[in-house]
């Protein structure tokens, strides 16, 4: 479906979640779009029709609107930035364990547009950076075409996203709302057209600064993060009381409007490549300012705490680990990716592998980044199924929501197990029926 009166290309460079999504949600508005990436195999992949990771509905998207040519794949940044008027930053900022932000990709990308702009373009940067980025990009930029005698004008947009992996076409194209930082009014004004016409269906638009929607971007991860991390906490107490369930306290909390039902689902802390990484920048941001972020901080460490409390939880019930056979289901960080970044499993995995348990492993996408990652572990073995998983286990950990987790034949895996016990680590049992038909049951604070 062509949209009427827009004429503008758009070009997405980095091709991850982000602007794999981005670029085919683009395509499917009707937009034309240009999909860049310094990865030769990778932009050779696409073009063949292979995705680079796991994502519900993205394949079909990005297939379609190739064939349609509405959707290209190249490795030349030239042809990217010089056919498209509206251009994309979606590279990754990955940050290490002190909160630093590695922004070499952001400006690898920002340098290759100041070489190749040859008329007036929208910039718009949708990595999450550190707050005054925009800014700097913004300058560099400047100085690199004015190094080339040229006066080319451009506007910078900082348009932060918040698609979650497992459900980002959805997410895409429904955003609850699309943040807006541009840096002057005039600017502020034509990109508020841009962007809504951008946008097929959109909640709220919020015109801000660019320091405020780099802002916008960290204060959310770290909201939602303090979210997780407070059920767990409460999910925590839940347990030591007795008698009270985490699930109806998260239920009953969340009625209240200003609460909110979501995102308190208590389990085994979250994981992922954004929220531990976001946390952990915020405090680093406030930290070089002399601001004691404490709030997050601490989020980070109950967090952390979380992950090894559970593992501590196996030993404890199976009165230590060493030899023993454990059964592990679900390896990703969340149900419906085969991300594994700082998933709950690989921690359980490192430490009760550590502590001698041999593990057997299963999950329905991310099995083969699992063992990418350990390569070859003697203490692992990676199952064909869920029940080749739990013969002769003295133990069944769910680590991961997957639905089909829930349609197990649980009287059969009863009977592969060698301990009729389940640690169910994302609550997504029943609990009174596991243990009617024999099952020692634990969960997270229920
Ligand atoms: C998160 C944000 O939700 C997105 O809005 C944002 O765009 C994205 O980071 C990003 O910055 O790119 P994502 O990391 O894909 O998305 O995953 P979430 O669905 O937010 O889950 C994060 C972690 O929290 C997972 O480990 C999940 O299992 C855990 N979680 C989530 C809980 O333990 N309980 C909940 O109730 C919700």
């Amino acid at each position: 479906m062509a949209r009427k009166g827009i004429s503008m290309n758009i070009s997405v460079i980095g091709t991850g979640y982000v602007g794999l999504v981005s670029g085919a949600c683009f395509a499917e508005f009707g937009f034309k779009v240009i999909c860049m990436d310094i990865n030769e195999e990778k932009i050779k992949r696409l073009k063949a029709g292979v995705i680079p990771f796991y994502e519900p509905g993205l394949i079909e998207i990005v297939q379609k609107n190739y064939k349609l040519n509405k959707l290209e794949f190249t490795t030349d940044y030239e042809y990217a930035i010089k056919n498209a008027m509206i251009i994309f930053i979606t590279v990754d900022t990955p940050s290490d364990q002190d909160g630093n932000s590695d922004l070499s990709q952001v400006l690898s990308v920002v340098r290759a547009i100041g070489e190749n702009i040859n008329e007036y373009k929208i910039i718009v940067n949708k990595s999450t950076v550190p707050i005054g980025t925009g800014n700097k990009i913004k300058k560099m930029l400047h100085e690199i075409i004015r190094m080339r005698g040229m006066d080319f004008g451009f506007d910078m947009v900082s348009n932060p996203e918040f698609l979650r992996e497992g459900s980002s076409v959805r997410d895409f194209m429904n955003p609850d709302r699309v943040i807006v930082g541009a840096d002057n009014i005039e600017a502020n004004k034509k990109i508020k057209d841009i962007f809504q016409s951008l946008y097929k269906s959109y909640g709220s638009f919020v015109f801000t600064s660019i320091e405020t929607a780099e802002m916008i971007k960290y204060a959310s991860n770290s909201f939602l993060a303090v979210k997780v991390a407070f059920i767990n906490e409460m999910a925590n107490l839940c347990e030591a009381v007795g008698g009270v369930n985490v699930s109806d306290v998260a239920f009953g909390i969340g009625l209240d409007k200003r609460i909110g039902k979501s995102f308190l689902n208590a389990g085994p802390g979250y994981g992922g490549s954004c929220l531990p990484k976001d946390t952990r920048a915020l405090v680093h941001i406030g930290k070089e300012l002399g601001v004691n972020m404490s709030i997050i901080d601490t989020v980070i460490n109950s967090n952390n705490n979380q992950k090894l409390k559970l593992v501590e939880k196996i030993e404890k019930v199976l009165g230590g680990v060493n030899g023993k056979t454990i059964s592990i289901l679900g390896l990703s960080f969340k149900a419906e990716t085969d991300d594994i970044r700082e998933s709950v499993a690989i921690t359980i995995i490192t430490e009760l592998t550590k502590k001698g348990a041999y593990l057997k492993v299963f999950d329905p996408v991310a099995i083969n980044t699992v063992k990418q990652h350990f390569l070859t572990h003697r203490n692992l073995y990676y199952a064909n199924n869920e029940y080749d998983a739990v013969t002769d286990a003295e133990a069944l950990v769910i680590a991961t929501e997957w639905e089909q987790f829930k349609a197990l034949d649980y009287i059969a895996i009863k009977n592969h197990l060698k301990r009729k016990l389940i640690f169910d680590f994302r609550n997504m049992l029943n609990k009174y029926i596991l243990t009617n038909i024999g099952y020692e049951y634990y969960g997270i604070g229920i």
